[in-house]
């Protein structure tokens, strides 16, 4: 799907109330980052090698990302604040490993490329001497953020290959994180109502959500066409119920018990 247009609209990174927003959008991502390091735990539990190969690389580009946004903190002169409770909700850890690589991966961080790339590489203004180096590092981020995308659409194909009852309890946890979104961007709003850039953000989440829909569809488990509220109830139950069971599921280490086929040696 194409990128939103902000149509120019940028923030004036001399003026507080555009500084605010920004620190309050930066604080968000610092946050983020500084949870995904913890993709390492998740080495752990890989299943394959190319599991375990995944997660190294990731924990040490989520590191690389956690530096590169405290040093934008630092370029722009901002001091982070605390996150928001929707971006720490979200960005919980998840050891079951189907609601990490769906709600981490292929949903939560394919949220945080939009986030990077629609709305910080757009609206930081190109006249700020300081801005070409900070959306060099962006770009970096944005590539590596879409690996993780990648990685987690692919092994939810997978999954629902093999376990096609997951798709109900997906569909209603889409709902759910979707759901979740305007409470993280009305505290935005509030900041500045009239700033050029916040005036698009109702349409930027439309697009966000129009873009879930469709990666959902494409993976499989969401329905063409959106259900009855009953329907959408029962979805939403069947995925509260597997994240409740996911807080009680134990990581258990695999590639000890099947490095010999991994390598090929059986
Ligand atoms: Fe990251
Ligand atoms: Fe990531």
């Amino acid at each position: 799907m194409a990128e939103f247009d902000f149509q120019g609209a940028y923030f004036d990174l001399a003026a507080s109330e555009d500084r605010s927003v920004l620190r309050f959008v930066l604080s968000q991502a610092l946050f983020g980052e500084a949870t995904g390091v913890y993709c390492g735990r998740s080495l752990y539990a890989a299943e394959s090698l190319e599991a375990a190969h995944f997660y190294v690389k990731q924990a040490r580009q989520e590191l690389n990302h956690l530096t590169l946004f405290a040093d934008i903190f630092r370029e722009l002169e901002l001091t982070p604040e605390p996150a928001h409770w929707v971006i720490r909700l979200l960005a919980a850890h998840n050891d079951y490993y189907p609601l990490k690589v769906l709600m981490e991966h292929a949903l939560g961080e394919g949220m945080v490329l939009d986030i990077f790339r629609d709305v910080l590489l757009q609206t930081l203004p190109e006249t700020d001497v300081r801005v070409p180096a900070i959306k060099k590092k962006l770009r970096v981020i944005c590539r590596e953020e879409e690996e993780h995308v990648a990685w987690g659409e692919k092994e939810t194909r997978r999954l629902l290959l093999e376990r096609p009852g997951l798709k109900r309890p997906f569909y209603g946890l889409m709902e759910l994180q979707l759901w979740l979104v305007p409470f993280a961007v009305q505290g935005l709003k509030q900041l500045a109502p009239e700033h050029p850039v916040l005036q698009k953000l109702d349409a930027f989440v439309e697009h966000v959500r129009e873009r879930v829909w469709a990666q959902g569809r494409a993976l499989g488990f969401a329905p063409e066409r959106r259900p009855s509220v009953a329907a959408r109830s029962l979805a939403i139950a069947a995925g509260l119920a597997l994240l409740g069971r996911s807080q009680f599921a134990r990581s258990r280490s695999k590639l000890d018990k099947r490095y010999l086929e991994e390598l090929g040696f059986r």
